[in-house]
């Protein structure tokens, strides 16, 4: 598929805007200070901290943020289990289903959770962080995916 623009000059702060690329969903994430410094606090928990087991990614998935800015992240839609979408959940208080949890997304169909860089966490179905799909910024406000 064609390259996408995609204009994120109206994503606020714990958003998060779904676009099409390639046939699938793609998640954007306008992530705020509060929600960045809880990515190093589940740095022990998550499977894979800076995505280093995912050759297919690109570099700039490979660190704590995964992300080419801190704040904007890009994410695959899709379930490294069996491919459903997971939810996004932008609260950075605990969740009750998982005390230590401060938010990312949730995979409805077999409960896998992630963090809110999309990376997974340790005993979860899902066996890999979502994808992190190729992506630059055109300007501030300007991403193409493709
Ligand atoms: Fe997401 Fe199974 S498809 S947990």
């Amino acid at each position: 598929g064609a390259p996408i623009k995609v204009d994120i000059s109206a994503l606020q702060e714990a958003q998060q805007l779904t676009v099409a690329w390639r046939g699938k969903p793609h998640y954007i994430v306008r992530r705020s200070k509060a929600m960045l410094a809880t990515l190093p606090e589940m740095d022990s928990t998550v499977l894979d901290p800076k995505s280093s087991n995912e050759g297919q990614q690109p570099k700039y998935a490979q660190n704590e943020y995964r992300s080419i800015k801190p704040e904007v992240l890009v994410l695959e839609a899709v379930c490294t289990h069996l491919g459903c979408a997971p939810e996004f959940v932008p609260e950075i208080k605990p969740q009750p289903f998982y005390e230590d949890w401060k938010g990312g997304y949730f995979c409805p169909c077999h409960k896998s959770k992630y963090d809110l860089a999309g990376r997974v966490f340790k005993s979860q179905p899902a066996p890999a962080n979502l994808p992190v799909p190729p992506y630059h910024f055109i300007d501030d406000n300007t991403l193409e995916i493709g």
